[in-house]
């Protein structure tokens, strides 16, 4: 047995953990051969693969980022190196040179909907769900979430020391695309007065009124705004967003806009301040529960390949590793529901959710 892995996407803390498990499940499991493609879905389109032995994959399991390198452009459907056409066959061709019988791809929703397409095609292929963002359909924690999540609650609380000493409003913007889930489990951890999600659009005029509130409570409010967050109005949905181009998100900087909004109707009085914390939410090493999260799934995974259970991704469901096709996870998302137990216990908090 020969099997490739690849990781998709951006990157993400606990990728390493994944390739670890994966190849010593499958060594120990059944004596395979492994092979990682390099740089996502480009390697399988440029041919570039490396032996993954015992000693490539040992020491990573606290590493950050991936061994492997990733890319989150290249789709073989669409290869943006040959005018946006279909080079699935020269992955195929690539893989059967190589002689890899099947293929763990570890990736968020774009990845997986590429993995779903090759399942089509009828390579024996399994996913392993991917992303910071916790936002992949019927899988209820992706590792690296936590990890973001640390680093959210480790920022508000360094920028509620210097808020409390100014006496300043302070925004913090989170990533997360569609989906609020690192800005509402960062902002409980790090103690925010008000957190925006995507899911729930805000009003300027409430959020205003709550920042004098606190500001006349506690003489300072930290705010923690997820990225995709929208006012009254400018809501999109998801799919609205998936077909965007380009990308309608990574273009706002809404914090920023929202700090400009809140200026004239806090007056001169009080001062505003704005952070992106960008992509240090994603480097560095994953938290020791998304190591251990990452180790299950890339155990889960070798186990789906060893069963010749291929066309699904691995999923945590009521904290079992249990698997879901592939089908039924590409195109699709996860967002903050308008119920759910977090978002209602931040509401009895007094926490402003906009
Ligand atoms: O999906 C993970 C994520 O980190 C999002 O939260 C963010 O919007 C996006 O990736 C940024 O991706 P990049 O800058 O790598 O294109």
């Amino acid at each position: 047995m020969h099997v490739g892995i690849l990781t998709g996407g951006g990157d993400c803390p606990g990728l390493n953990a994944v390739i670890r498990a994966v190849s010593l499940a499958l060594m120990h499991g059944c004596g395979a051969r492994v092979s990682g493609i390099e740089r996502g879905f480009l390697g399988l389109l440029e041919g570039r693969s490396r032996p993954l032995d015992e000693a490539a994959v040992r020491g990573i399991v606290n590493v950050g980022g991936t061994l492997l390198g990733t890319h989150n452009r290249a789709d073989p459907f669409h290869y943006f190196g040959a005018n946006g056409s279909d080079c699935s066959g020269r992955a195929l061709d690539f893989l059967g040179r190589q002689g890899i019988d099947s293929l763990v791809v570890v990736g968020g929703d774009g990845t997986m909907t590429i993995a779903e397409r090759f399942a089509r095609l009828g390579v024996p292929v399994v996913g392993v769900p991917k992303t910071i963002d916790n936002d992949l359909a019927l899988n209820e924690r992706s590792f690296g979430f936590d990890s973001a999540v640390a680093v959210v609650a480790e920022a508000l609380g360094r920028l509620e020391t210097t808020a409390r000493s100014h006496g300043r409003v302070m925004i913090l913007e989170t990533m997360g695309r569609y989906a609020g889930w690192i800005a509402l489990e960062g902002g409980l951890a790090g103690g925010a007065d008000a957190i925006l999600l995507p899911e729930l659009p805000y009003n300027t005029e409430r959020v205003a009124a709550f920042c004098r509130q606190r500001m006349a409570e506690q003489g300072y409010a930290l705010l923690c705004v997820a990225e995709g967050a929208k006012p009254e109005g400018g809501e999109f949905s998801v799919q609205q967003y998936l077909e965007a181009s380009p990308d309608p998100i990574r273009l706002g900087g809404i914090g920023q806009r929202l700090m400009h909004e809140l200026e004239p109707l806090l007056g001169a009085e009080t001062e505003l301040r704005y952070t992106l914390l960008g992509h240090l939410q994603r480097g560095g090493h994953p938290t020791a529960f998304d190591r251990v999260l990452a180790t299950r799934f890339g155990v889960a995974a070798a186990e789906l390949v060893m069963r010749g259970q291929f066309g699904r991704m691995v999923a945590l469901q009521g904290n079992q590793c249990t698997s879901v096709p592939l089908g039924d996870v590409a195109g699709r998302a996860r967002q903050v529901g308008l119920d759910d137990e977090l978002l209602l216990r931040a509401r009895s908090l007094g926490i402003c959710l906009g």
